[in-house]
């Protein structure tokens, strides 16, 4: 059935873009909001979460949520949204806009009382009213210093008034698998539950030393990343063959950052702009993903478009390891108060 299912939805093998659904047999339930591309959506959907509803007011993202989940009905603007719109789900996913918190902006940060920062009182209104098992929000790490602190207080605050426990943890793409360092704040609340977010957050387990032996000058590289070119003799220089990521600081690598990053052609002294298909990859989503159905839109506009929406993702294979960790505690809870 699962086999099925994954064929209708992914089409042919030619088809770009495709979604990878898992084969857990126990499913959840999740919804998100401030959709944008579906970043949250294909990790939680990887990890064996059915999405049941999205929100995204940019006419773009709801073109690229509805080509690549067609099933899935998405509400436009949050602030119209009610409660009784988004169905029963166990885990609400949601990265709010970070352009009033991000530190990449020049001068004071409106931060929460921002309007698009402060859109996450609007998140937080409808968690007040529905109250998810699990909810699990995405921001710069900006959030964290924004007003000294005290927005983040807010965030964590509003959620402990709903009765949340809550964690937070700021991850890093590079280690996971994503050519890229983007730093972002992962936060966890757990409905009445102390030691959820720390369960999901945090690993219990250790590692035991270095996996894999490796040398600065790349003979054994620990990553395709690492690779290395030039003399290994000892004689000459070497570097690496691409650079093992590119840097995104705090908010950078947001909005239409990306069409900003140029990479050297090997000769002629000559930049050029990375494409927006190398961007999907840089954040990790699948090849094509941020392509729109063929006439939805000006040919000429659509690079922007994907730069832009590209840039405010959340990393799906970041998601997908949270999400992985938040089925395993909801299937915990279940044998517990089974
Ligand atoms: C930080 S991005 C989240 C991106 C998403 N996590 C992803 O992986 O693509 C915030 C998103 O909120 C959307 N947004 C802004 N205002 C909104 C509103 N009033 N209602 C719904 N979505 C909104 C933006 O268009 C943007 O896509």
């Amino acid at each position: 059935m699962l086999g099925l299912l994954n064929e209708k939805i992914n089409g042919t093998s030619s088809q770009r873009g495709t979604r990878k659904l898992s084969a857990k047999a126990i499913r959840f339930r999740a919804a998100s909001l401030f959709s944008g591309i579906g970043g949250f959506d294909l990790g939680l959907e990887r990890a064996g979460f059915d999405i049941t509803f999205q929100c995204e007011l940019n006419k773009f993202c709801r073109t690229i949520l509805k080509h690549r989940w067609p099933e899935i009905q998405c509400h436009e603007n949050i602030k119209e949204l009610t409660r009784d719109a988004i169905p029963v789900s166990d885990v609400w996913a949601g990265g709010f806009p970070c352009q009033d918190v991000s530190l990449a902006r020049m001068g004071t940060r409106a931060g929460l009382k921002g309007k698009r920062s402060g859109l996450f009182h609007e998140f937080a209104r409808l968690i007040g009213e529905g109250r998810p098992r699990v909810v699990l929000l995405e921001n710069v790490a900006g959030l964290l210093s924004s007003h000294g602190g005290r927005d983040f207080g807010v965030v964590i605050g509003t959620l402990a008034e709903f009765g949340y426990s809550v964690g937070w943890r700021v991850f890093n793409s590079k280690n996971f698998g994503v050519p890229q360092s983007r730093q972002r704040v992962y936060i966890v609340g757990c409905h009445r539950d102390i030691h959820g977010p720390g369960k999901i957050l945090f690993e219990a387990e250790r590692g035991e030393g270095n996996f894999e032996k490796s040398e600065s000058n790349g003979k054994a590289p620990l990553s395709p990343f690492k690779t290395s070119i030039g003399d290994h003799d000892g004689n000459g220089p070497v570097y690496q063959s691409i650079a093992y990521c590119l840097y995104a600081c705090s908010a950078r690598h947001t909005g239409t950052d990306w069409s900003r990053t140029y990479v050297p052609y090997p000769k002629k002294g000559k930049v050029r702009r990375l494409t927006p298909k190398e961007c999907e990859g840089i954040m990790g989503f699948p090849s094509d993903w941020t392509v729109p159905p063929a006439g939805k839109f000006q040919q000429d506009d659509i690079d922007s478009l994907r730069y832009h929406a590209l840039g405010n993702a959340v990393t799906p294979p970041v998601a997908e390891w949270i999400a992985h960790r938040i089925y395993d505690y909801l299937v915990e809870a279940k044998k517990v108060t089974a």
